[in-house]
């Protein structure tokens, strides 16, 4: 099984703020979906950003695709291969249109326009989100906000998805949808998610993050429950 993903040692603080990862490591390898659990503020959504780069860890190394990655150029490819899809939409969602958000990827990729509006319409179809096509991004709901930047970050077709609590603010019905949108993927995937259900659903392999690193092992409370 390959390892498209390599993080040893991982540490990172933000500026005059305390260390958030402290020693974080972890591998994921093609065919994982990898989940990764743990209190609020852990650290996840920052692991995230540092493993595309968006973040620049104090020391550590990153294997990313078969090249270590330390410098930005480095990572422009890591951002086309590894799609993330960020926990707030409102960080990923900017153009004024769903059509025209989901088509900034594959154009800035070097797609023609016929090219990406074809992408568009067939990642709106296997999302079931047609009917948001010439709608206004900001005025669509958190939860439909929510699956329109799943839908562009496929449009991209990266090898390696990212997903940054997937399941905020989706119904029932979605969350069940996004369940078998993710189980139908062929890529590997990081999942962090707070949702236990979900996590169990979809994980092929379960880590938390405590203390600044990623652990192999659920919190529990004294009860047997997981605490996060
Ligand atoms: N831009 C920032 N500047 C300073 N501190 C930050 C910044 N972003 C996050 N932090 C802090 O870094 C720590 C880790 O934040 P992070 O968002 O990675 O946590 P998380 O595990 O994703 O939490 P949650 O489960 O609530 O999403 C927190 O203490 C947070 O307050
Ligand atoms: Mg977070």
């Amino acid at each position: 099984m390959s390892e498209l993903l390599k993080l040893s040692d991982i540490h990172f603080a933000y500026p005059a703020g305390p260390l958030v990862l402290c020693g974080a490591s972890f591998s994921l390898f093609e065919g994982e979906r990898l989940c990764i659990g743990g209190h609020n503020g852990a650290g996840k959504s920052t692991l995230l950003q540092v493993i595309v780069g968006l973040l620049r860890p104090l020391s550590g190394n990153i294997l990313a695709f078969g090249s270590e990655r330390s410098e930005e150029k480095d990572f422009f490819e890591v951002r086309r291969r590894a799609g993330l899809v960020f926990q707030d939409p409102d960080d990923q969602l900017f153009c004024p249109t769903v059509a025209e958000d989901i088509a900034f990827g594959p154009l800035n990729l070097g797609k023609s326009r016929d090219e990406a509006m074809a992408i568009v319409d067939d990642v709106l179809q296997r999302l079931d989100l047609t009917g948001f096509r010439d709608r206004i991004t900001h005025k669509l709901s958190g939860g439909e906000k929510r699956l329109v930047t799943l839908a562009a970050v496929l449009a991209m077709q990266p090898d390696v998805l990212l997903l940054d609590e997937p399941t905020n603010a989706l119904d029932v019905e979605n969350k069940a949808r996004l369940k078998d949108i993710l189980l139908s993927l062929p890529q590997a995937m990081i999942l962090v998610s707070h949702d236990h259900r979900f996590r169990d659903e979809l994980a092929t392999r379960t880590v938390t993050m405590i203390d600044g690193q990623l652990l192999e092992r659920e919190p529990r409370c004294a009860a047997g429950r997981e605490a996060d």
